[in-house]
């Protein structure tokens, strides 16, 4: 995901932009650029790929009397990663950066190329700049003000101009944006990382606020000028990459929410989905869809195949990758042929993503890094925009998975659940309180001859990932079932020595569901309910909220079952980021 930079009055502003932009390095991009006003002149300087790209470019460059300087890293969404697409985007006297997304980019981008604007990107941003110079007429922030009302979606914004080289124009909405000062000398960042070190305390923006900087900063919202509220930075640069949190897996969790928002914008609306790299040409004559994947992108595929064949009403299969590639399985060209992955480099994901296309099927890749070996390879790429995920034990790259085939479930059976996708997100923000339950709750679950997940339908995958979480950095044996499956054999393991992890919605198959807990409850099994709705035969319960949509209950037992991976892993003392024996990205069959 994107990152931003920016400063006015350092002493060696190259050296102030890129090392803050290395600290945003961690977040993943692949482009990266600079601009400065340097003396009475722009100055833009981008490159594609890794920063060292950037600074080799750097070197040639001497800046005469730097005033002000803004830096960015791009993570592809609109437009491939090229120079051009890159950041900053300038105009004829003006560059910006940004993060998020402009939503009404293309009505604005057709309004200015009426009036003979032309545009040089594919992206959102470019927007941006074009319309402050359009609006400009001697006054900057009257312009810049003009841009804020005028576009809509999320942003993080620093803009300068050659009109009045010694200011920084900011405004945030949706991203996050921080602005720091120490006497004359002023920092912006997208995180705290970059500005550790140049200040002591930062105010970290809120929505809707915007203004700029000259020898001091100016904030507003909602057109009055507001008094900033600085909190003290974190003085550990890898405790603040981590945001504080213990491991990288547990800030990953914690973003889920932002990172859901973050993957809807722009597709869920209230008109319904849109996906901007689809058409509905694409999915003509397709009557069957294989969704071929690993690991927990597996899992998300079968979560897929409930939607898809439930909603859009198309026979759907999730497949094994590994499985699918040497069973010479039958594949017709009416079949859609859906790739998952976190990484887009999954070795056996890629195999039967090929062979798919030998055998002329479509191909639609659902991934998380652009330009990745699988997005190059699929004709069609929904991006997950999760951001770079660190922890090996996949979370949030898991959710966006789910909600794109949840989204891609809507799309094609026209079917419009705005709210309660917004719902799904709401309920992926973790509660302090909640998360300091299964903190405690966790001791109780470390010895024992191992653990049974279970749930039925779409809580049957949940069940089969909450145990892969589980196994992966916790060491301890966990198995996902079907909740009716339990008494055809598994059963034979109860006593009080099994745990067991039940997904008990109360929206699909209840009663049923209840049922097998009830089973094993009378066998003697130590039950750790999950669900909106208390049942007697528990040993411990966790409450979700109610809801009358499953996929609402889904997430937020998504996010409880990651937890109680995350919280028995620590009391076991595990590296949770790298546990034994796993890669990130697995690119060996
Ligand atoms: O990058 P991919 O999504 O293709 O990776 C697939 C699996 O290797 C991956 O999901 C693995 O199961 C994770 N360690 C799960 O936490």
């Amino acid at each position: 995901m994107c990152g931003i930079v920016g400063c006015k009055g350092v002493d060696n502003i190259k050296e102030f932009l890129i090392e803050g932009l290395k600290e945003l390095e961690y977040r993943g991009y692949d482009s990266a650029g600079i601009g400065v006003i340097d003396k009475e002149d722009l100055k833009v300087i981008k490159a594609v790929g890794k920063l060292v790209n950037l600074e080799r470019k750097l070197k040639n460059v001497k800046f005469i009397d730097p005033k002000v300087g803004i830096g960015h890293t791009r993570w592809a969404t609109h437009g491939k990663p090229t120079e051009i697409n890159a950041h900053p985007h300038r105009g004829e006297f003006s560059a910006v950066v940004h993060n998020g997304i402009i939503e009404n980019y293309q009505e604005i981008k057709r309004f200015l190329q009426e009036k003979n604007i032309e545009f040089i990107s594919q992206t959102d941003t470019e927007v941006i700049v074009r319309l402050f110079e359009y609006y400009y007429e001697g006054d900057s922030f009257e312009a810049f003000k003009k841009v804020l009302d005028r576009i809509d979606g999320a942003y993080a914004i620093l803009l300068i101009t050659k009109k009045e080289p010694q200011k920084i124009f900011f405004a945030k909405k949706g991203s996050p944006l921080i602005v720091a000062n120490n006497n004359d000398k002023f920092f912006f960042a997208s995180s705290d990382a970059p500005l550790i070190g140049y200040a002591s305390a930062a105010c970290y923006l809120e929505d809707g606020e915007f203004g700029y900087v000259d020898d001091k900063i100016h904030l507003f919202k909602d057109n009055k000028e507001v008094s900033l509220n600085l909190k003290p930075l974190p003085t550990n640069k890898e405790s603040a990459k981590k945001g504080g949190f213990r491991f990288y897996m547990e800030k990953e969790i914690y973003e889920q929410a932002d990172v859901l928002k973050e993957n809807t914008l722009g597709r869920n609306t209230k008109e319904g989905i849109k996906f901007d790299e689809l058409d509905k040409e694409f999915f003509e004559g397709i009557n069957n869809i294989i969704i071929s994947a690993c690991g927990t992108s597996y899992h998300a595929g079968l979560v897929g195949k409930y939607l898809l064949e439930r909603d859009a009403k198309i026979r759907t299969n999730a497949e094994v990758a590994s499985e699918l590639r040497y069973r010479n399985p039958l594949l017709t060209k009416d079949t859609l042929f859906i790739v998952i992955s976190q990484s887009g480099e999954t070795a056996d994901t890629l195999e039967t993503l090929k062979m798919a296309k030998r055998a002329g099927l479509k191909t639609l890749a659902l991934c998380n890094v652009d330009n990745s070996s699988i997005v190059r390879e699929a004709d069609k790429t929904i991006l997950l925009r999760a951001g770079i995920e660190k922890g090996v034990a996949s979370t949030k790259a898991f959710a966006t998975q789910v909600m794109t085939l949840w989204m891609l479930s809507n799309y094609l059976s026209n079917k419009n659940e705005y709210e309660a996708i917004n719902e799904a997100i709401e309920v992926t923000k973790v509660d302090g309180a909640l998360h300091e339950k299964i903190k405690r709750l966790s001791k109780r679950y470390l010895h024992g001859h191992g653990f049974f997940y279970i749930g039925r339908d779409i809580f049957y995958p949940l069940a089969l990932e909450g145990a892969l979480k589980l196994k992966e950095i916790s060491y301890i044996h966990a198995e996902g079932y079907p909740a009716g499956e339990m008494k055809h054999g598994p059963i034979a393991l109860a006593d009080p020595e099994l745990f067991v992890v039940a997904l008990l919605s109360k929206n699909i198959l209840f009663e049923k569901t209840k049922s097998n807990i009830e089973e094993l409850s009378s066998r003697d099994a130590t039950i750790l309910t999950i669900s909106s709705e208390y049942i007697d035969m528990t040993d411990d319960f966790i409450k979700i909220k109610e809801t009358s949509h499953p996929m609402v209950e889904f997430f937020e037992m998504m996010v409880i079952t990651q937890l109680l991976a995350l919280e028995v892993a620590i009391r076991r003392g595990n590296d949770v980021d790298m546990p034994r024996n796993l890669a990130k990205s697995v690119t060996v069959e």
